[in-house]
Formats: C-alpha cells, structure tokens, sequence
C-alpha cells in the first residue's frame, strides 16, 4: 500500500500540485519564512505578506537587523503575531549563532523559536537538506480518514500513531513534492467539510472514510462569543490616538484604539482622562473572527479639538494617512470605516 499512495499523491501532484508558488526556491530562509506564514494562513492570503517582506527582508542579515516593531508593522494584518515574534527572536540566534546562514541541519532548526517538528521537516526537505514526514492539520485529517482511525486516544498517543503512518506512506524519493502533495491534497481535496472523495487520487489506494456517515460526526468548534468597546478618536490635525496593547497574547505589541469589556471600564478611562464632555460623532459595529472567538466590536468614534484639559499623551497620535506601526486587523477595519464616512462627509 506505501508505494500505491505516494505514487498516487505524486501523479496526482504533477498534475494538479501548486508548484508555482513564490516560495518554491533554493533558500532555506525563504522556504522558513513562507512555512511560518502558510502554519495558520491559506496561501492565497500568504502570497503578498510573503512578497512585500522578502523584499523588505531579502536574508537572514537584513532581519536580524529589524526591531520587533518594524516587523509587526509588516506582519500587521497577518494574524497569529506569536509567530513574527519567533521569527524575530530566530533571527537574533541564527545571526549571532550561525553567522547569518539559516542552519542546515534538522536538530538545528527544530531549536528555533516557533519551529516545532513539522515545520523543521518542511523546511529542511523543501531545502533538500533531509527527506522527512510532515504532519501538519491537514495531513492529520487525511491520515485519520484514510485509516479510519477512531479519535479516542489521548492526543499524545494520537500523535505517536499519525506521527508513525505518516513516516510509513512518506517515500525516501521524491520527499518534497510527496509532502507539498500531502498539504494541497488536504487544502483542495480532502478538506475539513465537504470533502471531494470522488477526485481523490487516494480513495483507490483503499480509504476507509465513509463520507456520508463521519461528516455528521466531524465535531463542530464550539464559537465563543466577545462583545467590545472600541474608543477611536480622531483629532484636528487627522490623526488617530493609539496605545500599544499590553495586555492579552493574541495582539500583544501592537497597536490599537483603548478597548473596553463593558461601560463602566469606558466611562472610568474617559473620566481618567478628562474626556466625558466628548460625544460619539456616530458609531458602527462589526463582528472579527479570529479562530473559534468572534468579536463583536461596537465603535464608538470621537472628534477631538485642540483641548488642554484632555489628559491623553501626546506621544500617542499617529497620522492617519499614514501609520507606521502594526495594528490589528480589527482596527483597520474600524478606520477603513471612519475613511470611508469621513471621504462621503468631503464629498
Ligand atoms: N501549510 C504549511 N506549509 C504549507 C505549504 N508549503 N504549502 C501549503 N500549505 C502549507
């Protein structure tokens, strides 16, 4: 069965795989960077991050000369910033470590911050430094259908058993286009819902999974639900006032508008502030889904005249015609809001 399936996996990624993608070269720091964008970030979405920060970053030299800030400027948008920030602390290792040669060896690279035993396979094969298994969600799913492999088990020893059949059906020849195969085949084909088991090139290769029957078994993620305040003021001069986010881990660093839990949090900060007599010059709301949380954000937007009483730091305004700092994407969406309000009102 081994030879049958990656044959299969390879036919069909001569033909159908996305081999032309900016990523596919011979540069292990490249093929790092395009690896930590794709983790949790489809590839269509990846393709222009991916461009704009190889030419800002075209080598391990010229990031590891970038603070934190830059880089979550530039990762601004992408989400999950834990990764930009391993990647940050990863350069600073290679840079002073390995005299700014992104390492060659497995062990190496499974050292890296954010680099766990996946990525380090990707990486070194799609590099042709090793010839390893993968086994990254979507590869989990078709191995977990394929061997109709009940969801019983401890993840750990879960794991262990997918880790082992990934091994098993993953040929010595061809390592890098048989997992590249792997991962399209589970984006394309072999998907969470609705999979296409009339096109898989695997389904003649013996698959256990009974389409009708698991689908209704697959487990729906249970969606938590985050109301907040979003406080966006604007000043005379066009500009917007923004605090860095302390708090939290999933936009930790970067930069947004104060956020609220609840009205009473609001009131004390504009109380704090000296900024009660201010009235909202309209609202909006919209939703932001990030994983299995959607945050409802209602916007409340305010026009600041020039006020001495007003006990906001100065430091904190930034033009809106141009911000260079990071922010969430749940702020862009609110300012992309305020422009377009804002240019109607100019009209
Ligand atoms: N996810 C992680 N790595 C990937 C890759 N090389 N291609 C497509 N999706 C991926």
């Amino acid at each position: 069965m081994q030879s049958s399936i990656s044959e299969s996996v390879l036919d069909w990624y001569d033909k159908f795989g996305r081999k032309n993608l900016p990523w596919k070269v011979d540069d292990p720091y490249k093929i790092w960077i395009s690896e930590i964008m794709l983790q949790q970030t489809q590839v269509q979405t990846v393709i222009p991050y991916y461009l704009k920060f190889i030419k800002k970053y075209p080598d391990i030299k010229s990031l590891s000369k970038a603070s934190l800030d830059d880089l979550l400027l530039i990762w601004s948008g992408l989400g999950y910033y834990t990764r930009i920030k391993n990647i940050h602390a990863a350069s600073q290792i290679i840079s002073n470590h390995y005299n700014d040669m992104f390492p060659k060896s497995f062990d190496e690279i499974l050292m890296l911050p954010g680099i766990g035993r996946t990525t380090a396979s990707a990486i070194s094969t799609f590099s042709g430094f090793s010839n390893r298994a993968i086994l990254d969600g979507n590869v989990k799913r078709i191995l977990l259908r394929f061997f109709n492999i009940n969801d019983t088990y401890a993840k750990s020893e879960l794991d262990k058993i997918l880790w082992k059949k990934s091994e098993f059906i993953t040929p010595p020849k061809r390592t890098s286009d048989f997992i590249q195969g792997l991962m399209d085949l589970g984006a394309t084909v072999c998907k969470r819902t609705q999979p296409d088991c009339l096109i898989c090139p695997i389904k003649k290769c013996g698959c256990l999974y009974e389409p009708d029957i698991k689908q209704k078994k697959d487990i729906k993620k249970t969606i938590k639900k985050i109301s907040t305040l979003l406080t966006v003021i604007i000043n005379q001069h066009n500009q917007v006032y923004l605090e860095k986010i302390t708090t939290g881990k999933l936009w930790l660093g970067l930069f947004s508008s104060p956020t609220f839990n609840s009205q009473s949090l609001k009131n004390n900060w504009m109380l704090n502030n000296n900024l009660v007599h201010l009235d909202p010059m309209y609202e909006s709301s919209f939703t932001h889904r990030v994983t299995n949380k959607i945050y409802h954000f209602n916007v409340q937007y305010y026009f600041l005249k020039n006020d001495k009483k007003v006990s906001l730091s100065t430091k904190n305004w930034y033009n809106l015609s141009d911000i260079n700092v990071g922010l969430p994407r749940y702020l862009d969406k609110a300012l992309t809001i305020y422009r377009s309000k804002h240019e109607k009102d100019n009209v």
